[in-house]
């Protein structure tokens, strides 16, 4: 297959950015990231600088590949991480943009890497327990609803790569931060930091200068992992709680 790759080229946070057309031919078997180190190859062959972008499992479970693929984070196919994307997928000839995650929270470090560590902030600010060190308890001793301990699960599937954050016009990070509190407020092991948690997630996120939630949905189509919306509400029903019961 042929594809022109228009890809969006910076050399550091300082420098203006632009998008660079290459040609490319590579087999429809290809992941998109695959295709990408073949460019790199020949990059480096010719003496030019190779794309710098992120990636590390390949295997859509880490969270670190972050590409917006002709405007929509992770490309054109739902519920897919880049690293999982073939070429396959797209029409012989055409001409991809590719270019990296944009959000105010997310500055540009080089190419198409940003700079994510926000998302560590938010989850230093509460996105933990605290226990006890020792032996691991015994499995069935904390008895958990299964309803419950399905949507925690669920919750839990966030891999943090931010492209619900990158698909958002406010670029919030609300998508991510209720995932997060969602997995541990629903257990009994997340019950007694659970609103001070909540507080202390949201006014990182806040802090850190993700926008506001305003219910677009944006996220939630964008998630690799197909996070629900309605995990923002769970964790905006604890805030509420926090705000009519401070201190409770
Ligand atoms: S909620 Fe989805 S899109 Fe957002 S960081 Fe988690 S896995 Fe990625
Ligand atoms: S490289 Fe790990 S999820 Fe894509």
């Amino acid at each position: 297959m042929k594809f022109t790759l228009r890809i969006w080229r910076q050399r550091s946070p300082e420098h203006r950015g632009r998008l660079v057309d290459y040609p490319i031919e590579i087999s429809p078997d290809a992941s998109f990231l695959e295709m990408l180190d073949v460019l790199n190859e020949h990059l480096a062959g010719i003496g030019e600088e190779p794309i710098a972008f992120d990636h590390d499992c390949r295997e859509g479970i880490c969270g670190m590949c972050s590409l917006v693929i002709d405007g929509a984070p992770h490309g054109p196919e739902q519920a897919t991480t880049t690293c999982q994307l073939h070429m396959r997928k797209f029409a012989d000839g055409r001409t991809i943009t590719v270019e990296p995650w944009r959000a105010g929270a997310f500055p540009v470090v080089k190419d198409l890497v940003v700079d994510r560590s926000a998302f560590d902030e938010i989850i230093r600010a509460g996105g933990y327990i605290t226990a006890p060190t020792g032996t691991a308890p015994e499995a069935h001793s904390i008895p958990v609803p299964k309803p419950d301990a399905d949507r925690a699960f669920q919750a839990a599937e966030c891999i943090g790569c931010g492209a619900c954050v990158a698909a958002c016009p406010n670029g919030s990070g609300m998508l991510f931060t209720a995932a997060k509190a969602t997995h541990l407020a629903l257990l009994p092991q997340g019950q007694p930091e659970r609103y001070t948690r909540a507080a202390g997630m949201i006014a990182a996120h806040d802090a850190l200068g993700f926008g506001g939630c305003t219910n677009t949905g944006e996220c939630t189509a964008a998630c690799p992992k197909e996070i629900p919306q309605d995990v923002i509400g769970r964790l905006n029903r604890d805030l509420l709680r926090v705000a009519r019961h401070p201190g409770a």
